[in-house]
């Protein structure tokens, strides 16, 4: 099944108007594993005047494409859940392969990402416009009645994240069609193999030529001519802050969906149950070594219980399961993405201890394997207490009262989700009402999901709402036909 996509050389392909394409200057990228640096195939970068006839591609099938009837555009996505489910394991083992997830959640994020297909086919099914009567406005009848449809929007440019290359393109690529429009997706560079084989399935399930299509090459090679480029109507990106600030300022006119950076804190009161407090932050905090926007990237507690949580989570965290995915089926904390991640860790890591943070646990690292990591007392003028470390490593800051905490964690740049531990419904709601983010979670982690729930970022974390409905709704339009009855 997988076959087309590579050539016996590991040359991946691109997918372009329903062929697979090799470089047309043979130009590649070589992808390495993170796991043992072993070499798991090439990839194209392509030049512009690929990305050209891609994007053309796309434009030309999205006319036909959003004629089909909605039912059937449904069908076939459900046809690419059943294929992902039967492909669960290869792809689970290429994932592992190429960034470093334990097999156990590659198989899982494969697992959700069948669900959230199968959920936004039947969703796009009920997605229904409506008819406004004129007179509710003053001064009109109503004679004047707006019929309201939904239409696509054309070509959406789909921008993918190394750390959920499946979740993360299917979850903008199965909304994106089933409303009517082509996609160009872009995967991350590590990560790219992922990509092309979920582009394969969905070809696979019969997505007409042109109608999906496959972009590879460095984001900072090919990254601004492809956001730039007039043939693009949406752009759907996740990844890190720089690079959508860098994308928001350099487009003009064309909608963007953007989730970006986090530093989630979990914000700890006097009355929380601490034993069910410290599971939930340390599941939120290290899985997949916190190479996840949600992940609990801070932590804020009343000094008065500090020292017990503190305790605590100390002794939860040596029970981690860490070590390489190669040997293990499911562990906790894996090696980084690449020597560049690990190397920032270390820095941050570095610095606190250098101002006087406490180390409570971890701190060594080994390759791009850094030990999950607790720092106590870190302030304001740490990097830790601020920066988004996409590791193991998370910082407790201890406060006084819950308008301090609520300051601290305002102060942030991001605004992603925030968690409040509390038995107390009413300072719950008293925080939450203050905190400025897109979710916050009462008693339990910060995460993603269940996916038809609104997700979204504040502030430095993004621009738009996810979630399957209202990611159909971002990347359609309503179109109003005004019929005008004599009377
Ligand atoms: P990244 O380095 O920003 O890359 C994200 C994507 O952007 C990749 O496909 C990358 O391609 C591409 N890119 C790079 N430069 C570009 C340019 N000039 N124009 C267009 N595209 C460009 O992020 P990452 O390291 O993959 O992911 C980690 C970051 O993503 C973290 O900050 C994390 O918080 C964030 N994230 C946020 C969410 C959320 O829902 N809020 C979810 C997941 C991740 P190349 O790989 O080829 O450079
Ligand atoms: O990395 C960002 C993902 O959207 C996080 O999803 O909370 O289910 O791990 P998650």
């Amino acid at each position: 099944m997988f076959e087309a996509v590579k050539n016996s050389e590991k040359q991946f392909r691109n997918l372009v108007n329903g062929e697979w394409i090799t470089s047309m200057n043979h130009q590649f990228i070589d992808i390495f594993s993170p796991l043992d640096q072993r070499l798991l195939g090439r990839i194209p970068a392509m030049t512009t005047t690929e990305v050209d006839g891609v994007i053309k591609a796309a434009k030309e099938a999205q006319k036909q494409w959003k004629l089909t009837p909605v039912s059937e555009r449904a069908t076939i996505l459900n046809k690419v859940a059943d294929l992902l489910l039967e492909k669960v394991e290869e792809i689970a083992y290429l994932m592992m392969l190429e960034i470093g997830k334990d097999r156990k959640s590659a198989s899982a994020e494969i697992t959700r990402t069948a669900d959230f297909i199968r959920f936004t086919a039947d969703s796009g099914k009920n997605i229904s416009g409506e008819s406004i009567s004129g007179d509710r406005f003053p001064g009109f009848k109503s004679n004047k009645v707006s019929v309201v449809t939904r239409e696509p929007l054309g070509v959406v440019l789909a921008i993918s994240p190394f750390n959920y290359p499946i979740n993360l393109a299917a979850s903008k690529i199965a909304p994106a069609l089933v409303i009517g429009n082509s996609v160009v997706l872009k995967p991350a560079t590590q990560g790219s193999l992922s990509g092309l084989y979920l582009a394969r399935i969905f070809q696979m399930a019969g997505v007409p030529a042109g109608v999906l299509n496959t972009v590879t090459g460095k984001g900072s090679e090919i990254g601004d001519y492809i956001t730039t480029h007039k043939g693009i109507d949406f752009i759907n990106f996740t990844g890190s802050t720089d690079i959508g600030r860098h994308i928001s300022k350099l487009t003009e006119m064309v909608p963007l969906l953007m989730e970006l950076g986090g530093k989630d804190a979990a914000i700890v009161l006097e009355d929380a149950d601490l034993e069910k407090t410290a599971d939930q932050i340390v599941a939120g905090a290290y899985a997949y070594s916190g190479q996840r926007c949600t992940a609990v990237k801070r932590i804020i507690v009343m000094e008065p219980v500090a020292d017990i949580l503190v305790s605590k989570l100390k002794e939860k965290i040596s029970q981690l399961k860490v070590g390489n995915p190669l040997e293990h089926e499911s562990l906790d904390v894996v090696p980084l993405i690449d020597e560049r991640a690990a190397d920032f860790v270390t820095e941050l890591i570095e610095d606190a201890k250098l101002k006087g943070a406490n180390l409570v646990i971890g701190g060594a690292r080994k390759g791009n394997l850094i030990e999950p990591t607790l720092f106590d007392k870190v302030t304001v003028d740490m990097r830790l207490a601020w920066e988004e470390p996409f590791g193991p490593v998370v910082p407790v800051i201890r406060v006084k009262s819950k308008e301090e905490a609520i300051a601290i964690a305002n102060a942030s740049e991001y605004g992603l989700q925030s968690s409040v531990f509390t038995e107390n419904i009413n300072d719950a709601f008293y925080i939450a009402n203050q905190l400025e983010v897109g979710t916050v979670q009462v008693n339990n982690k910060t995460e993603r999901g269940p996916d038809h729930f609104p997700f979204l970022g504040v502030k430095a974390s993004g621009i738009g709402t996810q979630g399957i409905r209202y990611s159909i709704e971002s990347m359609s339009r309503p179109k109003a036909t005004i019929i005008n009855l004599q009377r």
